[in-house]
């Protein structure tokens, strides 16, 4: 580890929708105290920067500028939401040129700076692009993470705790595999209260007549709840900087927390050689451990074919 490292240094690459409020997000909950802003449009990162530190005296001390690349050299974290966003109607594999390109730049002027850090990708379509940058930056892989289902698995508490009636914080649930349309709700290990989902419905006083509709309906609109926001508001970027900024929290303050973030699979249900999501313990190192938790048979198949999906994607890229 670098020991000219400032453990509560974030830089943002890319001040757009995602990166201005993932700042945000930092800001108001105390996660750092020093953020830099970076993006190929100065003024946004200049103007973006200008904006969060007038709000400097409503929270925690934290110095919030626009900079450039050589102000990652001490950066901790460095979280890259740079890059073409979905459009109304496109998939976040439609996305991959684009992207693509932005991020050998990108991840080329990180390495200049900055060897030591941990990398956070946000950009979609984020799987590919995470496992895109493990391969261009050559840092081990547990400082190469994506945020990956952290925002699916929020979407899919969220829902359920509306859907029976109980504080998300009580609704306990992941999503793994890729961020986007072959995402696999975890149903088996999917609890309320410590009581599984099966158990806790016949002693939960909500008459749902048909459960398993109901259960269907919550994955159908976990997956598609990007498609439907960015048709009705152009964009998604509240509750992933949410995410991103509870990502950011286990790094700084070394949690230990389970978060289903995007990291290099190295055997795990027999996938390998590409990045995609699994309930993983994250901490100052970045990606502790992987838990290979135990999966239905069919969630675990489910699991293999989104890895081979993104596979076959990622093998289309020249890199
Ligand atoms: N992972 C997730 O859960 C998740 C959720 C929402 C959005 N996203 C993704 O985040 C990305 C950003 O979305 P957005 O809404 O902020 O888009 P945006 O268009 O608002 O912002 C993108 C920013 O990137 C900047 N940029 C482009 N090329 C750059 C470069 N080479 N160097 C530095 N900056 C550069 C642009 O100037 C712009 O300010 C998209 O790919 C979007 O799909 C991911």
């Amino acid at each position: 580890m670098n020991k000219n490292l400032n453990p509560n240094k974030i830089a943002v690459i890319g001040a757009g929708g995602v990166g201005a409020t993932t700042a945000y997000a930092l800001m108001v909950q105390g996660v750092g105290s020093e953020i830099v802003l970076i993006d190929v449009n100065k003024d946004k990162a200049e103007g973006e920067a200008m904006d969060l530190r007038h709000g400097a005296s409503f929270v925690n001390p934290v110095d919030i500028y626009a900079g450039d690349y050589e102000d990652l050299a001490d950066a901790k974290l460095i979280i890259i939401t740079a890059g073409a966003a979905q459009k109304p109607g496109e998939t976040r594999l439609d996305l991959i040129k684009k992207n693509t390109g932005i991020f050998k730049n990108i991840v080329s002027s990180i390495t200049e700076y900055n060897q030591d850090g941990i990398l956070l990708v946000v950009t979609n379509p984020v799987d590919i692009l995470t496992h895109l940058t493990y391969k261009l930056s050559g840092f081990p892989a547990n400082r190469v993470i994506g945020s990956g289902t952290v925002l699916d698995s929020s979407r899919f508490r969220s829902l359920l705790s509306k859907n029976c009636g109980v504080a998300a914080s009580n609704v306990h649930g992941y999503i793994i595999g890729e961020h986007g349309d072959s995402e696999v709700p975890v149903w088996s290990l999917t609890n309320i209260a410590g009581t599984k989902i099966e158990n806790y419905c016949p002693i939960c006083n909500k008459d749902c007549t048909d459960r398993d509709h109901s259960l269907e309906e919550i994955s159908s609109q976990v997956k598609n709840a990007a498609y439907e926001i960015i048709e009705k508001k152009g964009a998604t970027f509240y509750a992933v900087a949410l995410a991103v900024s509870r990502i950011a929290r286990a790094i700084l303050r070394d949690e230990n927390a389970v978060l289903t973030v995007s990291s290099l699979m190295e055997g795990y249900y027999g996938v390998e050689d590409i990045s995609l999501s699994l309930p993983t313990l994250i901490n100052s190192n970045g990606i502790e451990r992987v838990l290979e938790l135990p999966l239905a048979e069919k969630e675990e198949k489910a699991f293999k074919e989104s890895a081979k999906h993104l596979k076959e994607n990622f093998e289309k890229l020249e890199v």
